[in-house]
């Protein structure tokens, strides 16, 4: 496995992989990995002849009041499951190398949707977003690039990213991976004591109870997001920040559910904010 730390070495490779007919599959990660990194990096392994993973804590993404620097890292123990993941090169570059000169003056604009959500409580993340996965698709060029669900806005942002300003990935979307009780893994899990840890369940529990009353018929969104509010406000240890119900083609908000939708909630528990979703299916 080869570790990078040049846009231009990464770059070099790509291209070279490409000239021998190797078809990349590139996943990037903000490190500190765990099993739902893993989970695409097996997908890539799957589908394509060269792994790439990408491995940057963006500090564009990072609102004033978070604090990047505080951001778990540990790139040796990232190596070690990149190499068990069969992953062919990892690209870790630091923040001079990514942005030379400082942050970037022009920046890609996430769209309407970029504002809502995750957006509105963290202004200017998905901007942070679209532009690092930009520079690194320019860098990587044609690919496949693996995004998890779990991020189901960011997923949507860099799929619309891609779609409008036609840039050569095909971007594959892959389910959550969670824990045995439904919390969905994240970086942040860290963060949560044993205590916390035990309440930060209820944002799955809320997600798969809506589930639940779709499957039985509930088409009203009003009623699904009072239950996912109902359910989180109900934990003592947990903070809602919100809840929302969203047309799954287009993220804007729905009152009644006429197709695929997807609920989204996000809480902080102790110290970490945490999100996730469920894809609700009418099964009219
Ligand atoms: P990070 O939070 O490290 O996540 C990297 C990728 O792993 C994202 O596509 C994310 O959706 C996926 N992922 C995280 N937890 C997952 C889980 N439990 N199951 C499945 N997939 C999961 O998302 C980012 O980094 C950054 O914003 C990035 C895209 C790298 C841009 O800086």
């Amino acid at each position: 496995m080869e570790v990078i730390r040049t846009r231009e070495a990464f770059r070099e490779a790509m291209v070279e992989a490409r000239a021998a007919g190797r078809g990349v599959g590139f996943v990037p990660t903000l490190g500190f990995l765990h099993d739902g990194h893993r989970s695409l990096m097996a997908r890539a392994r799957e589908e394509a002849d060269l792994v790439a993973v990408s491995i940057f804590v963006n500090p564009l993404q990072f609102g004033p009041a978070e604090d990047v620097a505080a951001y778990p890292r540990d790139l040796d123990r990232d190596l070690g499951i990149c190499e068990k993941e069969g992953v062919d090169a990892v690209f870790a570059p630091d923040a001079d190398e990514m942005y030379p000169g400082g942050p970037p003056e022009v920046t890609v604009d996430p769209g309407p949707v970029g504002n809502r959500l995750e957006g509105a409580s963290r202004p200017g993340h998905f901007r942070g977003v679209s532009t690092v996965v930009a520079k690194l698709l320019g860098i990587v060029g044609p690919c496949r690039a693996y995004f998890g669900e779990k991020d189901a806005q960011q997923l949507f942002i860099v799929l619309r990213m891609v779609r409008d300003l036609d840039l050569p990935a095909e971007i594959v979307g892959c389910p959550t991976v969670r824990e045995r009780d439904g919390l969905a893994l994240s970086s942040r899990n860290t963060y949560l004591s044993a205590e916390e840890r035990r309440a930060a369940t209820c944002l799955y529990e809320a997600l798969a109870r809506a589930a639940w009353l779709v499957e039985g018929g509930e088409r009203d969104a009003r009623v699904l997001r009072a239950e996912l509010a109902r359910r989180i406000g109900a934990e003592p240890l947990a903070a809602l920040d919100y809840v929302a119900v969203v047309d799954e083609d287009t993220f804007e908000e729905v009152d009644r559910l006429r197709g695929p939708a997807r609920a989204l909630v996000a809480a902080r528990v102790g110290p970490a904010r945490l999100i996730d979703n469920l894809l609700l299916r009418p099964s009219d």
